[in-house]
């Protein structure tokens, strides 16, 4: 009996989400684009740290995040952050580019960035400013 692999092992397990994980704060520290969403972080050692704690679980691999800290709770843990639509974009671009970077097939990416970005999308907690055409 065979179950098919999960994200977890598909992107190389505790090794290849650590490489992920580094590689999207990376981005997030050095792209222009993100500027607006690197400014949140206080702490970048610390977020790479439950990133990477989270996705684990997230991916089907060890719940690590619940384990520590219980249930995620992961909106209202965003509340303290202004998260619109502008910020949701750029935490996916920092992760789509991160999932390219570190050489994941683009079938893959397009997998796990679909599902990320329901996740990033229900951050959200600004109403957006309507448009300049009404
Ligand atoms: C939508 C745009 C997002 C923005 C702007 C954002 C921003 C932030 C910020 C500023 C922090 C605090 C970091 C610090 O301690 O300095 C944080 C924490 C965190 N974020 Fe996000 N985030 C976003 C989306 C996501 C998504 C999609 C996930 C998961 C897939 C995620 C997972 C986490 C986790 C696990 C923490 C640690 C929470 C805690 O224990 O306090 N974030 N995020």
């Amino acid at each position: 009996m065979s179950e098919a692999p999960n994200f977890y092992e598909l992107v190389g397990g505790e090794a290849g989400l650590h490489r992920l994980v580094d590689r999207f704060y990376e981005v997030m520290d050095s792209e222009p684009r993100a500027a607006g969403i690197r400014a949140m972080h206080t702490n970048l050692p610390r977020a790479n740290q439950k990133l990477f704690e989270f996705l684990s679980g997230w991916m089907g691999g060890p719940q690590l995040f619940v384990e520590k800290y219980g249930h995620p709770r992961l909106r209202a843990r965003h509340l303290p952050f202004p998260i619109g639509e502008s910020e949701r974009d750029q935490w996916i671009f920092c992760m789509i580019r991160a999932m390219h970077d570190v050489g994941i097939e683009e079938p893959l990416m397009v997998q796990i960035g679909n599902q990320l970005w329901g996740v990033a999308d229900f951050m959200r907690n600004q109403p957006e400013a309507p448009s300049a055409q009404g």
